[in-house]
């Protein structure tokens, strides 16, 4: 287990590096670096006082300290982005910008001294690859550049490349490509379906499902998630030497956008209505795929992890801290 370990965590107060944070901090120190542009200290709650926990408010891209603190940690966690279909939409440029040279800067601090690299990538590097079950080989199917959504995926796939040429010249890197993440802590604001359909449920405004609904996702509870991704540090020095060092997150469980807001529906007791939206409603630049499904053998194969819990206990979880908060 990993006890009286440094590390820094880049995005530590967003959703799930907070999450990941609050899992790591009684057992060893964390240094998080967060510009709040998405992420919220609350989300650190009950763990932002505790003396294991340092959080400096800065923006990774031009922070003077982040050399020293990636200097000083054992690990480094890089979590800081910007993400969602509607930010993609409306900020392509920022978002893409952001997080291009977020990554090179961590990436190429973090092989200058020698640090072992946890890079989050996302499923999204896939585009619009519509294979039913996608393997870390699969090829990326990034559709040509109209449709603005898609820079999100550029953006992190760009990230890969760049940590992959850095790991051929000697850096320990790991990537996940995380598959829809839920929990409690994660905001409706900028697009994510599971938090929108929850805070609409439970004011009983209609559902907003893009098209008829029948495109399907997966969705993993952040706890699981970040288990995972510990799973994976334990194991560093043994899976930063393979080849692929690119890993899926998820679950493989998948349900339809229209199942899901019906479920939402029943599990709050919502009078909500769902409300399909066309897509020629939609902003232009927005694009969809039909479905997207890990396989999840090579983590499994690796660390031995898998999600063992069901999207119907999460969702009721995810309902209750959100009533009790
Ligand atoms: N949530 C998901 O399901 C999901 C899926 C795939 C990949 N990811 C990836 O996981 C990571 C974390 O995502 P999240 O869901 O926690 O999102 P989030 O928006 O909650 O967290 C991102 C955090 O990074 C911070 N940040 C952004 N740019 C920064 C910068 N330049 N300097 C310092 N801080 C900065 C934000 O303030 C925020 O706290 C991201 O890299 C994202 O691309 C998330």
């Amino acid at each position: 287990m990993l006890q009286n370990k440094s590390f820094l965590v880049t995005g530590g107060a967003g959703f799930i590096g907070s999450t990941l944070s609050k899992m790591l901090c009684p057992q060893n120190k964390v240094v998080i670096i967060d510009n709040l542009s998405t992420g919220n200290l609350k989300n650190l709650y009950p763990y932002s006082e505790h003396s294991n926990i340092k959080v400096i408010i800065d923006d990774v891209r031009y922070c003077h300290t982040l050399e020293q603190y990636i200097e000083q940690s054992d690990y480094v966690l890089h979590f800081a982005a910007t993400l969602g279909v509607e930010l993609a939409v409306l900020q392509p440029v920022e978002l893409f910008m952001n997080n291009i040279l977020s990554s090179e800067r961590v990436i190429q601090l973090a092989a200058k001294h020698d640090k072992r690299l946890f890079l989050s990538s996302s499923s999204e590097i896939y585009g619009k690859q519509e294979k039913a079950c996608l393997t870390e080989s699969d090829i990326s199917c990034i559709p040509q550049p109209e449709r603005t959504r898609w820079i999100y995926s550029l953006s992190k796939i760009s990230d890969e490349y760049i940590a992959y040429h850095y790991k051929r010249n000697g850096l320990k890197v790991i990537i996940g490509r995380y598959f829809n993440f839920i929990g409690t802590n994660q905001s409706a604001a900028y697009g994510m379906v599971v938090p929108k359909f929850i805070g609409q449920a439970l004011s009983d405004n209609p559902l907003s499902v893009y098209g008829n609904g029948s495109q399907s996702r997966c969705f993993c509870h952040v706890n699981e998630g970040c288990l995972a991704i510990i799973k994976l540090i334990n194991n560093f020095d043994k899976i930063a030497v393979l080849p692929g060092i690119s890993f899926n997150i998820g679950c493989e469980q998948s349900i339809t956008i229209d199942a899901l807001a019906r479920l939402i529906i029943e599990l709050t007791g919502s009078k909500s209505l769902i409300s399909y939206i066309h897509y020629n409603d939609l902003p232009s630049g927005f694009d969809e795929i039909a479905c997207r499904t890990p396989d999840l053998s090579y983590i499994k194969e690796h660390t031995g992890w898998q999600a063992v819990g069901t999207l119907k206990d999460s969702l009721k979880n995810i309902i209750d801290e959100i009533r009790n908060n």
